[in-house]
């Protein structure tokens, strides 16, 4: 698929990386050009692209902005509508320690508001930049999981084929609405990862029937 990558951060770099190492085709594009140039250069085949018009022919866009950046950074790229958003952000307050919203609403039912016709589906966001980058066999053998949630179902299957694509274990995760519980959920992932002192090769996972 054509996926245009928001961000040249430490989860745009890695989906960059992975993206286009299983075979789809990767644009880039953030404020920084040099940053995103030197990205893109990184690996055979990923385009560099400035933001107006960045969204034009697009399968999927991946938004891996901080949330703060997402809406401006949506809006800049071109028309949406119709097409797969996927949110990747977490609400985070800048001590990485909570959430700035929640509970009523969540990040991607903002970003969902704001920006009409797109088809949002909340994925990726409990998984470390690291985690991703490495790719989605963890240290101890147990592949991670991409849960999904969105209202749209086209959505929720792209994310689905782009996450499973990458080699990781996929669960949907309902609605929309439920990013008020994935987004919390990457919460807990970083008191694990930090908290708890067990690293960011960690990511949460559902087992059982
Ligand atoms: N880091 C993690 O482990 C992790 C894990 C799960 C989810 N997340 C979520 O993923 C998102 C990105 O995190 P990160 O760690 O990759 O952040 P980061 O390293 O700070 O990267 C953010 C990127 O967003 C770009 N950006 C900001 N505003 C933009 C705009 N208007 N247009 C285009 N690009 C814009 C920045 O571009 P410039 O450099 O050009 O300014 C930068 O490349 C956050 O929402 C975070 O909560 C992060």
């Amino acid at each position: 698929m054509k996926v245009l990558v928001i961000g040249a951060g430490n989860m745009g770099s890695a989906f960059v990386k992975q993206i286009s190492a299983a075979g789809h085709q990767v644009s880039v594009t953030a404020r920084d050009a040099a940053k995103v140039a030197a990205l893109a250069a990184q690996y055979p085949g990923v385009q560099a692209v400035v933001p107006a018009g960045a969204a034009d022919g697009q399968d999927v866009v991946v938004l891996a902005t901080g949330y703060a950046d997402a809406v401006a950074a949506l809006q800049s790229v071109g028309p949406l509508q119709g097409k797969v958003v996927v949110d990747i952000t977490n609400p985070l307050t800048p001590d990485y320690m909570g959430l700035t919203l929640g509970h009523s609403t969540s990040a991607a039912e903002e970003i969902a508001k704001a920006v009409p016709g797109a088809l949002v589906v909340k994925a990726f966001n409990t998984l470390f930049a690291q985690v991703l980058a490495q790719g989605a066999t963890l240290a101890d053998g147990n592949k991670a999981t991409v849960f999904y949630a969105s209202d749209s179902e086209p959505a929720k299957q792209t994310a689905k084929v782009l996450a499973e694509s990458l080699g990781f274990v996929t669960a949907d995760a309902g609605s929309l609405k439920n990013a008020r519980y994935l987004e919390p959920l990457a919460g807990l992932n970083i008191y694990f990862g930090y908290g708890a002192g067990r690293g960011t090769g960690v990511a949460p996972a559902w087992v059982g029937a």
